[in-house]
C-alpha cells in the first residue's frame, strides 16, 4: 500500500483547534470552527482507511465519488465555512485544501498501484494471448465515381491534357448564351435548369461553360484541358439519368484541329478505359456550341449488346456528346476563328462508370449504401 505522504496527525488541525479554543466576543464562531475542523479531521482519517480497503479500480471510483467529488463528503463539510467569521474562513480553508490535495494524491497512487497489480494478474493468468492475430479493421474503398474520374484523369493526363477547375454555379451566360444558346433558343430545352433565386444564376446544367472559362484565360495560347465537375438537371431520374451527376469536359484548341483529332483522341480514351477491342461507335448529333456534332456509345457490357433496360434495348449506350468548336464560341473565348480551330467533348463518369463496373442502375450511386463498393 502506498504511503499518503502527510501524517492524518495534521499539526495545523491542532494549532487552529487551540486558536478556536479562547474565550470571548468570538465564542460562536470558534465552535464552528472547532466543529470544521473535527470533521475534516475524521474525514481524512476515515478517507485513508477506506482507500486501503480499496482493491479494484472500480472500488476506488467509487471511494472518490463519496470523498472527492462535487456531491462528496469534503464538499459537504466546505458548505460550512460560510458561517466562519472571514477572518477564520482562509484558515481552515487552508487546512480544507491540505486535505484535499493529501486525499487525491493518495487516490492516484492507490490507483496507479491497482492498475499495475491488476495487469500483474492478467499477465500471470495469460488471459491475454499476444501471438493471436489482430481483429481485422474494414478499411474504407474509393466510391466509384471517384474511381471512374481517376481512371479518365489518369488516361487524358497521358495525353497531355491539364485539369482545369471551374465554377458549378454559374450565369446564365456562360451556361448558354457564350455556348452560343441566346435566350429564347430552342436548344435550351435540353438541359432542364434549377435557377436560383438570384436572377441570371444557375446550377450549371453541364461543364461546357468552362470552356469559355478556360478560353478566356489562356487566350491565345493553345489549350489542353480537361474540366471535371457536377451538373445538375431538373430531369426525370432513371436508371441511367441522375439529377446530380458528374461530368468532365474535354477542350482542346490550337493550330489545324481537326474532327480526325477528336476521334483518335475517344477512342484512345474508350481503348484505356474498357480495354482494346471494346465496340465504339459515333452518332451524329447537334450541340449549338459545336459544329459537327456527335455523341458518342459504346456496346452495353450488361447485355453485351443484345438489349436491356439500361441501353433502352438499342445494345448501346451514349457516354458522351461532342464535336468542333464552333467558330462563334472560339471568339466568345477569345480565339480569332480563321487562325485557330479546336474540338470538345463532355463524358458522363457515371455512364462510365456502369459499363466499365456492370452497375445495372445509376441510381445506386448517391443512395450512401455501402454494398455498392463491394461490386467494385
Ligand atoms: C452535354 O451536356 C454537352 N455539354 C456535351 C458536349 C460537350 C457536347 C462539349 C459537345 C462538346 P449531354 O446532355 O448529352 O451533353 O451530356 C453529356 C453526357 O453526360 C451524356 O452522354 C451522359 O454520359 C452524361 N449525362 C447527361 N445527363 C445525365 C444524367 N442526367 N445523369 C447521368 N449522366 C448524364
Amino acid at each position: 500500500m502506498p504511503g499518503f505522504g502527510v501524517s492524518p496527525k495534521n499539526p495545523l488541525f491542532y494549532s487552529l483547534a487551540a486558536a478556536g479554543g479562547k474565550k470571548g466576543p468570538n465564542q460562536m464562531t470558534n465552535t464552528v470552527q472547532r466543529d470544521i475542523l473535527q470533521q475534516l479531521e475524521q474525514l481524512q482519517h476515515d478517507a485513508q482507511t477506506a482507500l486501503t480497503l480499496a482493491t479494484t479500480t472500480e472500488a476506488t471510483r467509487e471511494w472518490y465519488s463519496e470523498y472527492l467529488s462535487r456531491k462528496g463528503r469534503l464538499t459537504s463539510i466546505l458548505r460550512n465555512l460560510g458561517t466562519l467569521s472571514a477572518e477564520k474562513r482562509p484558515l481552515v480553508g487552508k487546512v480544507a485544501n491540505e486535505v484535499k490535495s493529501v486525499l487525491e494524491q493518495a487516490f492516484q497512487e492507490r490507483q496507479a498501484a491497482i492498475a499495475q497489480a491488476e495487469l500483474e494478474a492478467i499477465r500471470r493468468t495469460g488471459s491475454v494471448d499476444i501471438t493471436l492475430p489482430g481483429r481485422p479493421q474494414n478499411l474504407g474503398k474509393l466510391h466509384i465515381t471517384t474511381r471512374a474520374l481517376r481512371d479518365i484523369y489518369a488516361i487524358f493526363t497521358a495525353m497531355g491534357f491539364q485539369i482545369y477547375d471551374s465554377p458549378e454555379v454559374e450565369t446564365d451566360e456562360y451556361n448558354f448564351q457564350l455556348l452560343n444558346i441566346p435566350p429564347g433558343h430552342p436548344a435550351r430545352d435540353m438541359w432542364d435548369t434549377f435557377y436560383t433565386t438570384t436572377p441570371g444564376l444557375l446550377l450549371r446544367t453541364h461543364t461546357s461553360p468552362g470552356q469559355i472559362h478556360a478560353m478566356r484565360e489562356y487566350a491565345p495560347e493553345p489549350i489542353r484541358v480537361i474540366l471535371p465537375g457536377k451538373c445538375y438537371r431538373y430531369e426525370q431520374v432513371t436508371n441511367r439519368s441522375e439529377s446530380m451527376f458528374y461530368q468532365v469536359e474535354g477542350l482542346a484548341v490550337g493550330k489545324h484541329i481537326t474532327f480526325s483529332d477528336l476521334k483518335g483522341v475517344l477512342i484512345n480514351f474508350a481503348n484505356q478505359m474498357y480495354g482494346e477491342g471494346r465496340e465504339v461507335r459515333f452518332r451524329k448529333s447537334y450541340f449549338p456550341f459545336t459544329e459537327p456534332s456527335v455523341e458518342m456509345d459504346i456496346v452495353c457490357i450488361l447485355c453485351n449488346g443484345k438489349g436491356c433496360p439500361i441501353c433502352k434495348y438499342t445494345g448501346w449506350l451514349e457516354i458522351l456528346g461532342a464535336g468542333v468548336v464552333h467558330p462563334c464560341v472560339l471568339e466568345y473565348g477569345g480565339y480569332n476563328p480563321a487562325e485557330f480551330s479546336g474540338f470538345a467533348f463532355g463524358m458522363g463518369p457515371e455512364r462510365i462508370a456502369l459499363q466499365k463496373y456492370g452497375i445495372d442502375d445509376i441510381r445506386y450511386f448517391y443512395t450512401n449504401d455501402a454494398r455498392l463498393l463491394e461490386r467494385v
